[in-house]
């Protein structure tokens, strides 16, 4: 089925153009469409909202290790995120949250490069946290992840039109 996610080449792959242009280019090999596209920078409050909306997946009773909110690495990562420009995708493809994660690599960077040498946080990676992009993990943080970063974005009327 067709499919849309939610993927941001993060502060520390925007800040290098090169880097930049290869992520753009991975995606475009990986027949994803660009559904939308746009650069941005977030206030620090941004990013805490956003990070504190991840941790409310602990509220339908899932995924406790993924949400940052309260986590040892939280105020490293809303600081991060809010540290310069980034790039937001609407991408759409059969398949495409678990296509895009399976480009990125796992989180963990060092991890990246012993399990999945090819993948993105594997050659860019810099740290756990500099890890270079962001992919959804799941239909319903698609969703909302989709929302916070397009809030006038309806996947509806778009998923008619195709
Ligand atoms: P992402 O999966 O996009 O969203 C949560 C983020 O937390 C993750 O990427 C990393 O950027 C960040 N993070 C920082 N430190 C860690 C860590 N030790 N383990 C997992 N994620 C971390």
């Amino acid at each position: 089925v067709l499919q849309l996610t939610l993927a941001v080449i993060k502060p520390d792959a925007v800040a290098h153009p090169v880097m930049l242009e290869a992520l753009h280019q991975k995606i475009l090999d990986n027949n994803f469409v660009i559904v939308r596209c746009k650069d941005l920078v977030w206030r620090r409050q941004d990013s805490e909202r956003f990070y504190a909306e991840h941790s409310e997946l602990q509220h339908f009773g899932r995924e406790r290790e993924t949400a940052s909110y309260g986590r040892f690495f939280y105020q490293r990562l809303v600081e991060f995120m809010s540290s310069g420009p980034m790039r937001a995708y609407i991408l759409a493809r059969e398949d495409a949250i678990h296509h895009w994660r399976e480009l990125m690599g796992p989180t963990k960077v060092f991890r990246a490069r012993y399990t999945s040498p090819a993948s993105i946080r594997a050659q860019f990676g810099l740290t756990d946290t500099r890890n270079t992009t962001h992919g959804s993990d799941s239909v319903e943080s698609a969703q909302r992840e989709i929302h916070f970063f397009f809030p006038d974005f309806c996947a509806e009327e778009w998923m008619e039109k195709e």
